[in-house]
This record gives C-alpha cells, sequence and structure tokens, in this order.
C-alpha cells in the first residue's frame, strides 16, 4: 500500500495505518544502524523543527534535538512560558507564523483537557507536520520506540502477554498518555494486554473500548483487571507505571489520600517472580525509583529501560524524516 508520509501530522499513533506504523519501524531501524555505523544521515539538511514545550523533559526534547541534528537540520528549543502564548497568543497564530518559519512543529502540553486540542488546533493552521510531543491523552514518541524495543527483543508479537500496571509514585500527578498509547497501540499487533490499576486510575471508557476494537481487529487481547499479581502472573512484558486519576478527579491536586491507600502497588523482585522466567521490565521514564520500583528491578537483568529510551532518538529521527522530508 503506497503512503504519502510527507506533511502527515503525528499525533496520535491511532491515527497511523499499521502499514504506516511498520514502515516507520523500518526506517527507525535502518537509522539506528546507520547511527551505529557512523553513517552519515543527512536526509533534513537546512530544515528546521520548532519544539514547543509547556513541560519539562529530558528524553522527548534531547532526542529530538540530537535526531533533528543528526539529520542536518536545526531544532529551536522553545519554553512557552518565554513565547507569546503567555501573554495569551493562540496556537492559529502560533502556528501560521512557525510553518513560515521552518519544517515542522513540534509541541508538548500535558494540561488536562487542554492538551490534545492545543495540539490540534496547531495542526489545523500549520502547513507543516506538527507532532505530538506528549499531551493529556497520548504519547505517540514513547509508543513508537515502545514497540520497536518490543519487537527487538521479540520478534514476532502475536502472543505476547504484556502488562500496563499502575504504580504508586509521590512526585506529581502524572498524565495518563503512555499507557493510554500502550493500551491503544499493543493490541495492534496481536499482543495480549492487561491492564490493571486500583479502583479510581480508570483510563477513559472510549479509550479500553476503542483498544478492544484494535484487539479484535489484529488477534490481540484486552483484559482489565483491579488485582495486581494477576498482572505479573506469567508476564513476559511488565510495565508498572504511575498516572494520576484525572478521570475520576480532573483537579491538577494529587488525591493523597486514594494515593496513599495504594502504595502497595510497587514493582517488587517478588512480584517479578510471578511472571514468565524471561520476563522484561519497562518504564517510560523518569522513574520514581524506590516508589514505583525497587532499585534492584529497574537495574537488574530483567530491566531494558535504557535500551527503550535509547529508541527515542530513532524513531524521532524515523518520524521527522518521513514526514518533513520523504516523498
Ligand atoms: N519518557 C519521556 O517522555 O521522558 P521525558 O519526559 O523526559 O521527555
Amino acid at each position: 500500500m503506497q503512503s504519502i508520509f510527507k506533511g502527515k501530522h503525528f499525533i496520535s499513533l491511532q491515527d497511523w495505518s499499521r502499514d504506516e506504523i511498520d514502515t516507520l519501524l523500518e526506517v527507525s531501524l535502518d537509522l539506528k544502524k546507520s547511527f551505529a555505523m557512523g553513517v552519515p544521515t543527512p536526509y533534513l539538511s537546512y530544515k528546521t523543527i520548532f519544539l514547543m514545550f509547556f513541560e519539562q523533559s529530558t528524553r522527548t526534547r534531547n532526542s529530538m534535538e540530537a535526531g533533528i541534528a543528526q539529520l542536518g537540520g536545526h531544532g529551536t528549543f522553545l519554553d512557552t512560558s518565554t513565547m507569546q502564548i503567555a501573554h495569551g497568543e493562540v496556537a492559529k497564530d502560533t502556528a501560521v507564523i512557525l510553518s513560515r518559519y521552518g519544517h515542522g512543529i513540534g509541541c508538548r502540553n500535558c494540561c488536562w483537557g487542554a492538551g490534545n486540542k492545543y495540539i490540534r488546533e496547531l495542526a489545523k493552521w500549520s502547513t507543516v507536520p506538527v507532532f505530538n510531543l506528549q499531551c493529556d491523552l497520548y504519547h505517540p514518541m514513547q509508543g513508537a520506540a515502545d514497540l520497536m524495543t518490543i519487537r527487538e527483543k521479540i520478534g514476532d508479537l502475536r502472543g505476547t502477554r504484556v502488562s500496563i500496571i499502575w504504580a504508586y509514585a509521590a512526585s506529581h500527578k502524572k498524565p495518563i498518555s503512555v499507557p493510554l498509547t500502550q493500551v491503544l497501540l499493543f493490541p495492534r499487533y496481536g499482543m495480549d494486554v492487561t491492564l490493571a490499576y486500583p479502583e479510581g486510575y480508570d483510563l477513559p471508557d472510549w479509550g479500553v473500548k476503542q483498544a478492544g476494537v484494535n484487539a479484535g481487529a489484529h488477534g490481540g487481547t484486552v483484559t482489565v483487571t483491579h488485582n495486581m499479581e494477576e498482572a505479573y502472573r506469567d508476564a513476559h512484558i511488565v510495565i508498572p507505571k504511575n498516572w494520576g486519576s484525572w478521570v475520576t478527579n480532573q483537579s491538577d491536586e494529587v488525591q493523597g489520600e486514594l494515593l496513599e491507600s495504594n502504595k502497595s502497588w510497587k514493582c517488587t523482585e517478588e512480584l517479578m517472580k510471578l511472571a514468565d522466567k524471561d520476563v522484561m521490565y519497562m518504564h517510560a521514564l523518569p522513574a520514581d525509583r524506590n516508589n514505583e520500583v525497587e532499585d534492584s528491578v529497574i537495574d537488574g537483568p530483567m530491566s531494558i529501560v535504557y535500551d527503550e529510551a535509547e529508541n527515542r532518538l530513532h524513531t524521532a529521527k524515523a518520524v521527522m524524516t518521513l514526514t518533513m522530508g520523504g516523498k
């Protein structure tokens, strides 16, 4: 099937077909090999991408900035608190102007109920591709890197048992974008997905329903449980990670009582023993060590978190190459 990537927005992987995602993974692997061999890949020479961040970032910012440099282009980091957005400039005006200056616009905006809408408004007015660098609903850059990593480790993903498990964290009320992206994406590759969380930490009903539809179309399954041990049992991959109770309570404030009552949802060596003997531990990072996960797990032989983070670079470069360059 022919796909036109040039100019395509990258806001949710749900907007990309299986064939398009497969091509994205192939290009990512190609770029990874070139990087390892020191072969230059100047596919985006003299092209500029603007990288707008409403929130902090380590991996996303640096994989995009290093990535565009390795492709021969330039990335402009924009802390939105220093832009006229802070004085109320609207998404339309920002998108039109940045489109005239460069070749791509990336944006992270995780504000609940507003982030995805803001990025889609940018895309509505932009004449260059818009990249979601994480919003309140989706983190497609992370999802692509996760899929690439699992494929590298396992190969054919059909029948792979992957458990997306809520975990306790003490820092801040984190978005649901990583687990929602994963639960939508993995069943499209025939994986058997278990989504486990304590009562009150639901993902949106429409998301879980769509995940089931994705599973039905591609031979995967989606199981929802509030039993943490059930999620670890016999899993090939576990992804224990915190997310906020946004669906049941839209306040920015952490719900202290609900959170503290679920402190036992921590990935431990004992729980990992319930999983498959070759189980792999994944986390998008940053991890809240000793709250979400014991050091002995994240630093242990089952952990593939650094391989997963490394693939952020190659998938980011592939997304930019296909949509900002190419045919
Ligand atoms: N996983 C991820 O998006 O990391 P950053 O928040 O550091 O970008």
